[in-house]
């Protein structure tokens, strides 16, 4: 496999291998080493050759010289190489080191003309996004997973120090958590499926993908006062919005002992604080990247998000400033709608385009889980955390614990039989707890400034498209 291009052999075996990011911040020059990773520019000037090879360790290529007299003719861009060589000091400003190569080895060749990205060329996201099988190769895209993977890892970090247990709520369940989204019914290719055809059903219970691991954490937060999730979530909306997936991930987090909506909103604004100020610390150069092309201010605006306390408004207040502003809005703005995208970014406009939590909506809005609020009739302790270019992040409520009035709702909603073991949660040391989930993607989008949620997920599954 592969071509051996061989400029002065050496046995590779035992060298010591480095990645790009550790090459590139080598102190010490001389060591001889090896590095493996993808081509991302060649040029040849006088009776040099240069090489800039990447890892996907950092968003900077270590640039590769070489004599340009050997044979060449399959180091092309793309191409995946194995190279060994000295590190020594670059005569150039712009890095520090460079990799005197001695052998090269072409590991896997790649068609120039045949690849649908070419050399030097920025290709913007929806054009990258036809290829989800190649994508990771572009810079753009390197560095979103990247950030994508340590945000993941901020987010645990973040429960970790602030004591929540993880809890790893099923994928296929039961429970349709009460209309949270629309439903994937899971069904079992072939085995289970009796003889006249009729489905018997794997589980024999209708069986659905998740749209929430709410009430799986509300189980568990009966014997720990702080856990979450953070995984796949599935809705089969027939949306091609910018913002809406039908796969995507959810962090939800659950809180025992707690009658106040305060304490989501501190667990909120301070996952969002805490992740951010983490990536932009751990991710500096390939947040640069995104920041670089998106509308003016956004940078700013995300240092202000980060150092400033969210705004908070009623519901109540929320639509009074719907009905006092003059823009014309689609969608009615009476007291007991619910609020769409357009009044979402007309209200975070108006709060001077900062993070803005929406608290107390209507109580006939929410599930039957929504707990009320004692003190204002007809509202329920429920939240939604809206941020600029986006609209909704989180969604939230204190959750109902007290039975007869869980009870009646449910029998009211002819829910009751499907829901007793929900009811028995309330029997048996129930204590005041609610949560909340937000969708990672959005996450990543208000960060980045990103358009489309498309481009925040390795594989976007949406309505007509599952590509892989
Ligand atoms: O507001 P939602 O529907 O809340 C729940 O599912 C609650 N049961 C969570 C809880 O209390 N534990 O969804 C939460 C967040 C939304 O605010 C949004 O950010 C994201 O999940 N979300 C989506 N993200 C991408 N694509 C979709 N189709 C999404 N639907 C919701």
């Amino acid at each position: 496999r592969g071509i051996v291009t061989i400029y002065r052999c050496h046995s590779q075996k035992s060298l010591k291998k480095l990645r790009i990011c550790e090459a590139l911040s080598q102190k010490e020059t001389g060591e001889y080493v090896r590095i493996q990773g993808w081509i991302r520019s060649v040029r040849s000037q006088k009776e040099l050759l240069f090489l800039h090879v990447n890892d996907g360790s950092s968003l900077e290529s270590l640039q590769v010289v070489a004599s340009s007299e050997l044979d060449n003719r399959h180091l092309t861009f793309g191409c995946a190489v194995d190279i060994s060589g000295n590190i020594v000091k670059s005569p150039h400003k712009k890095q520090n080191v460079e990799l005197q190569a001695n052998q090269i080895q072409v590991v896997g060749e790649c068609n120039p003309v045949d690849f649908p990205f070419k050399v030097k060329e920025r290709h913007g996201l929806e054009y990258v996004r036809q290829f989800p099988h190649l994508r990771c190769r572009t810079n753009t895209f390197a560095s979103l997973l990247r950030i994508r993977s340590e945000a993941t890892a901020a987010i645990q970090a973040y429960f970790k120090e602030n004591h929540f247990v993880q809890i790893h709520t099923p994928v296929i369940s039961s429970n349709d958590c009460e209309g949270a989204g629309e439903l994937f019914q899971v069904e079992s290719a072939g085995r289970d499926r009796s003889t006249d055809g009729e489905s018997s059903g794997f589980f024999s219970v209708p069986a659905y993908l998740t749209v929430s691991g709410q009430l799986h954490l509300e189980v568990m937060a009966g014997a720990f006062p702080r856990v979450y999730t953070f995984g796949p979530t599935f809705r089969a909306e027939n949306s091609q919005s910018r913002r809406h997936l039908a796969e995507f991930y959810m962090v939800e987090a659950e809180l025992s002992f707690t009658d106040s909506l305060e304490d989501l909103l501190v667990v909120m604004e301070n996952l969002f604080k805490s992740t951010t100020d983490c990536i932009l610390s751990r991710c500096a150069d390939d947040i640069a990247l995104f920041h670089k092309y998106v509308a003016p201010g956004h940078k700013e605006r995300l240092d202000l998000m980060v150092k400033n306390r969210f705004k908070v408004i009623t519901y109540t207040e929320a639509i009074d400033v719907l009905n006092r502003s003059s823009e014309k809005f689609e969608f009615s703005t009476e007291w007991g709608c619910d609020l769409q995208t357009e009044h979402e970014k007309y209200l975070v406009k108006h709060c001077g385009n900062v993070p803005l939590f929406v608290i107390n909506y209507p109580y006939d809005l929410k599930p039957f889980y929504a707990r009320d609020n004692e003190d204002q009739p007809h509202t329920a302790a429920a939240v939604d955390l809206l941020v600029p270019g986006v609209g909704e992040l989180c969604g939230g409520t204190l959750r109902e614990e007290r039975l007869e009035l869980l009870h009646a709702r449910l029998e009211r909603m002819g829910l009751e039989d499907a829901y007793q073991w929900y009811l028995e949660l309330r029997q048996f040391g129930s204590v005041p707890h609610g949560g909340f989930g937000m969708g990672f993607e959005r996450y990543l989008q208000c960060v980045l400034g990103v358009e489309n949620i498309k481009d925040v997920i390795p594989f976007p599954r949406f309505s007509h498209s599952c590509l892989l």
